[in-house]
């Protein structure tokens, strides 16, 4: 889709969204005659839509309702842009025009940004692997209708965030037969060639044994499928710019290993990879923004399985920087592979990391599919990551990390254990996990298992793989290369 400022609609759909209490404009009166609250009472989403048979220069009017202005959420301007574009291909229509309506307390270029978004991510469907490509309609052309020259920015904004976004939801719905580590280094390089402020380094097997990265390796002997240490670095020779760390949990299918999943939603583990993945498209958008800042990423990409050869409960491994493991259940394999990759990027001394990981199921319990979680040892950072959330809508919520929890993982025999084994704060003891290996960085850890994917309609995400983090992640990281 092709995203523009424009100054008069000209053809196809063009779209207004009202608020209960607007006066409806003279133009749109011009073509509906009086419109009743019956016919359109302007909840949020709810849709009006006529003919415009010769009274415009354009096909059809579209009308979208924000709802009453006290409700307002600046979401819901990505959700009426979403219910434009769907209803653009439900009559198959390739052109939108969107009228750039006032919003209290939003910015023209925000909300140019937010339509620009909302739109860009509801005509994104993955299709990759359907032979019969013409059930699915897209949008061509969206054009934003203003004369405010501000918005023009924030569509630019919005269509890298957005595309980085939908780049993400491609590259994670590819399940696991198909996007193993190798794959995913090799969608990294390819990322890297087009973009040439970004560098790639990739890890192998040997590489990592050679670093001692061995609760990794540990992860990744139960598979066949050789593990990949993905290290992205952005604005790399650029050195007095300020370094962010970047990390992200790839485990491209989640079994279990020895201590095996359940058979019931274990396909929902190809999704495990989702925090790397995230991390990616992250970078795509921080690199196309070109933000004044320098970052590294690194990806930690494995499968989790059993095998003959795979890694028990008991066993004992010596991580990256040289703190020993106790792996009292494979199956909190995510922290292992974080734990070699934290510790290393942490030496790069940035001025904070954010790690992204599909970690726990408990984080799921208690937010629900409506957050990530959100652990950090430094409260300015987990404030920011707070705004950000409310901004771009992917929302965290911060849970404690205080010491006792940190208690709960000493291990009899090793320096920590993978797990706590009294079945409580598993996400919390998951976040403390994780501090082991962060040295004195400032960090911030995003628990997304709960938003990984859609299952439920969404007004602008279709079901699948929802890139949610990449443009919290970007806002913030934006946040901060402007002070
Ligand atoms: N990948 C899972 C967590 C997960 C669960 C992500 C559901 C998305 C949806 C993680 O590796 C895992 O298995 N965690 C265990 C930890 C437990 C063994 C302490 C869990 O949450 O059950
Ligand atoms: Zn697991
Ligand atoms: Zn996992």
């Amino acid at each position: 889709m092709k995203v523009k400022t424009d100054k008069k609609p000209e053809k196809g759909v063009v779209a207004y969204f009202l608020f209960k209490e607007d006066k409806i404009p003279a133009e749109i009166k011009n073509i509906t005659g009086k419109l009743s609250d019956e016919e359109f009472d302007r909840k949020l989403g709810k849709t009006y839509s006529t003919a415009t048979l010769g009274k415009a220069k354009y096909d059809r009017l579209l009308i979208v309702g924000l709802g009453e202005k006290k409700d307002f959420e600046p979401d819901f301007v990505r959700r009426a842009a979403g219910s434009a574009v769907r209803y653009c291909k439900s009559i198959k229509c390739p052109d939108l025009s969107i009228l750039l309506p006032k919003i209290p307390k939003i910015a023209a270029r925000s909300a140019a940004q937010f339509i620009t978004e909302g739109a860009v991510l509801a005509n994104y469907k993955f299709m990759e692997l359907k032979t019969k490509k013409e059930e699915y309609f897209d949008v061509k052309n969206a054009s934003i209708i203003t004369s405010d020259k501000a918005a023009e920015e924030g569509v630019k904004t919005g269509v890298i965030l957005a595309e980085a976004q939908n780049y993400t939801r491609e590259v994670n719905e590819y399940p696991a037969n198909i996007m193993t580590p190798r794959k995913v280094a090799e969608y990294a390089k390819q990322l890297a060639k087009k973009n040439k402020n970004l560098s790639v380094t990739v890890f192998d097997e040997k590489a990592m044994k050679k670093k001692g990265m061995n609760a990794f390796l540990g992860v990744a002997r139960g598979s066949t499928e050789p593990p990949r240490l993905v290290i992205i670095e952005y604005n790399k020779s650029r050195k007095k710019l300020p370094l962010y760390g970047l990390v992200g949990k790839g485990i491209t299918f989640d079994s279990g290993g020895i201590s095996i999943k359940p058979s019931k939603n274990m396909h929902e583990m190809k999704y495990d990879k989702s925090g790397s993945i995230v991390v990616l498209g992250a970078m795509k958008a921080v690199s196309e923004l070109n933000l004044p800042i320098r970052a590294i990423a690194a990806l930690a990409l494995t499968e989790n399985m059993p095998d003959g050869n795979a890694q028990k409960p008991g066993d004992i491994v010596k991580a990256y920087g040289g703190k020993t493991i106790e792996v009292l259940n494979t199956d909190a394999e995510g922290r292992l592979v974080l734990a070699d990759s934290l510790a290393y990027v942490s030496e790069k001394n940035p001025e904070a990391i954010i790690d992204v990981a599909t970690l726990t199921g408990a984080v799921v319990v208690a937010l629900g599919k409506h957050a990530a979680g959100l652990f950090s040892n430094d409260e300015k950072l987990a404030r920011l990551f707070e705004e950000s959330g409310k901004r771009t809508h992917e929302r965290v919520w911060k849970m404690p990390i205080w010491k006792e929890y940190s208690e709960m993982m000493k291990s009899d025999f090793a320096d920590i254990k993978n797990i706590s084994g009294t079945g409580q704060a598993g996400s919390i003891t998951a976040a403390v996990f994780l501090k082991e290996f962060v040295g004195d960085s400032r960090w911030v850890h995003l628990d997304i298992a709960g938003v990984m994917d859609i299952t439920n309609s969404h007004p602008y995400l279709e079901k699948g793989a929802s890139g949610t983090g990449v443009r919290l992640i970007v806002e913030a990281l934006q946040f901060i290369s402007k002070k």
